[in-house]
């Protein structure tokens, strides 16, 4: 069976697993095609509050690109730089979803995978699971965005170790270099990331998507930060019920119910 990305909705939260366990969920490309419409959905649901993202299944959360299709999709520089824009536009579809992404690592994390986890916001991860970029292995030239983004995250040494040597880390080590925020057993993983997502859910929902939008801006990776739509974003928040809701339950002692309105 060829490989999906399958969207599931609870309540608030949007859930994307991807699905081809049996080859370590590598990544083919209709799965980025499928990541890349799911996640213009996201971005489209007012409901959705976060999302998590992860792999089927507990050995890999994508062990990179499907390898297999590389000869066929990836092959001369023309069709290979069709194919890097298919993933790039998938992972931005990712960056651009409003709500704050996590992705819940267990496994392997590899290449294409690990760029992916880069596009979330947070890195959850079990203490079983494992990173690299095995592109100097394959001869392949990793994605400059994703080598962006990664260095962003880990600092240039880290990042130049990580891409010359094709060496796999472990979780810990992962999380020492800034790779990853939080580690879980792999018992714990998934009860630590609900628990991450309900707080999540039950926060000022205009509040976390100013906060999110505005780290972004910050983050580097822009030329320039947007002012304008932060102070609009901003002043959305003074403006809304919620923010009266919020003060008007701490004076209150009791919990706010909020709308995102
Ligand atoms: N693309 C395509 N197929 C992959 C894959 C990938 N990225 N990663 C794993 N698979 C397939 C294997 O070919 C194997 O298929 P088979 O059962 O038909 O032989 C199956 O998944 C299981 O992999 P296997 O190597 O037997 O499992 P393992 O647990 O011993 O090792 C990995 C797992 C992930 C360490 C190893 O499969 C691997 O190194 N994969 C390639 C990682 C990579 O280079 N990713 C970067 C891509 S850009």
């Amino acid at each position: 069976m060829p490989g999906t990305v399958d969207f599931e909705k609870q309540s608030h939260v949007g859930f994307l697993y991807l699905n081809n366990p049996k080859k370590r969920n590598a990544i083919t490309a209709e799965m980025w095609q499928d990541l890349s419409s799911l996640a213009g959905k996201i971005s489209q649901d007012s409901e959705i509050r976060v999302t998590v993202l992860r792999g089927r299944g507990y050995e890999a959360f994508a062990a990179g690109a499907d390898i297999s299709q590389f000869e066929s999709k990836r092959k001369a520089t023309e069709s290979g730089s069709d194919y890097d824009q298919l993933t790039e536009k998938a992972i931005s579809a990712v960056l651009e979803i409003p709500t704050p992404v996590i992705a819940l690592v267990h496994g392997y994390c590899l290449g294409g995978g690990l760029s992916l986890a880069l596009a979330c916001d947070l890195r959850i991860a079990s203490t079983e699971s494992s990173f690299s970029i095995p592109a100097a292995r394959l001869g392949t030239a990793y994605p400059y965005r994703a080598i962006e983004r990664l260095v962003k995250q880990v600092g240039a040494s880290h990042a130049k170790y990580l891409l010359f040597s094709g060496s796999r880390i472990d979780a810990s080590r992962a999380k020492e270099i800034g790779l990853v925020e939080q580690l879980f057993s792999k018992d714990d993983l998934d009860k630590a990331v609900d628990s991450i997502t309900g707080t999540i859910v039950e926060n000022a929902p205009l509040s976390v998507k100013t906060s999110k939008f505005t780290a972004n801006q910050f983050s580097g990776l822009t030329d320039s930060p947007d002012y304008k739509t932060i102070y609009r974003l901003s002043k959305e928040c003074f403006e809304s019920r919620d923010y009266k809701e919020g003060v008007r339950a701490f004076m209150e002692s009791r919990k706010p119910e909020f709308k995102g309105k």
